[in-house]
């Protein structure tokens, strides 16, 4: 790759604010880089819907970043990684990767007992793409995966304080299965999920080690963009976030997904006006 691509910015999208705790991650571990961001606000929640729809709308997003010239494509949500089919994502003319091998990598590392829970979007525990996953790195692994459609409305309407009584009453119903198969490791699978992890931790209890796919993501974006000679010169980098709605929730919400990296310009675009148009296989 030639020196000017690794100049250009990361791309990560998600279906709305979610995908921000990868951002996050990412700007821990990779601060020299520029990041373009599109949360898809106008359309959010991805999970409820079918993989037809979730197809389209991801190949609009990415559409978008490869508008700004992305040197790579992150899909931060869970849903949009267990949903888009290799023949996407393979004929990108940037490298692509989504949250859930990264995420199976770690709660692989992570598990004692060989048990372990996933939750996520409908769409996402339907696919049975983490469990997928796991059973590649570990074809013993017991694991027990439920899908959580309420977490995401809660998260991005704001009820992810740790107090929250109507939170705490939702995740303790969603997470009987999970801590009754006695999972000693438990994949966030979804990237809203960190938000509301204080809440899940104290239902799972304290011996239960969450996996964020966010953070899992961004270790693996860096060995992606190291091997394909893509990582960016030194420093500071920047980052670009573009919503498809109001940029008033961003800007009300935004810093507690970024935490202290928050900061940057907000816009919105019209989602529905790009199109992706695949290299030839
Ligand atoms: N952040 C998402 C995920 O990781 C999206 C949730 C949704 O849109 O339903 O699955």
């Amino acid at each position: 790759m030639c020196e000017n691509a690794a100049r250009r910015p990361i791309g990560v999208f998600d279906s709305g604010l979610g995908g921000l705790t990868a951002v996050r991650e990412l700007r821990r571990l990779l601060p020299c880089e520029d990041i373009v961001y599109f949360g898809d606000t106008g359309r959010v929640p991805y999970g409820t819907r079918s993989p037809s729809t979730i197809v389209e709308y991801a190949k609009q997003d990415i559409a978008f970043l490869l508008s700004k010239r992305v040197k790579a494509v992150i899909a931060a949500c869970g849903t949009v990684s267990s949903t888009l089919p290799a023949h996407v994502s393979s004929n990108l003319p940037v490298p692509y990767m989504g949250v859930v091998e990264s995420a199976a990598e770690a709660a692989v590392l992570a598990t004692h007992t060989g048990r372990i829970g996933v939750i996520g979007t409908p769409a996402t525990v339907s696919s049975g793409s983490y469990p997928a996953a796991i059973r590649k790195l570990s074809p013993s692994a017991r694991i027990t995966a439920t899908a959580c459609p309420l977490f995401v409305p809660l998260v991005e309407n704001g009820y992810f304080d740790e107090h929250n009584p109507v939170t705490r009453l939702v995740a303790q119903d969603y997470l009987k299965d999970v801590k009754a198969a006695g999972v000693d490791t438990l994949i966030l699978g979804c990237t809203h999920y960190p938000l509301i992890a204080p809440i899940i931790s104290s239902v799972m209890g304290p011996d239960v080690t969450l996996i964020d796919v966010g953070r899992a993501a961004a270790q693996r974006a860096r060995r992606m963009l190291e091997r394909a000679g893509l990582l960016g010169p030194e420093g500071r980098g920047s980052v670009e976030y573009y919503v498809s709605d109001s940029t008033e929730q961003f800007d009300r919400l935004a810093h507690i997904f970024l935490g202290e990296y928050a900061g940057g310009s907000v816009q919105r675009i019209e989602i529905d006006s790009y199109t992706l148009t695949l290299a030839a296989p």
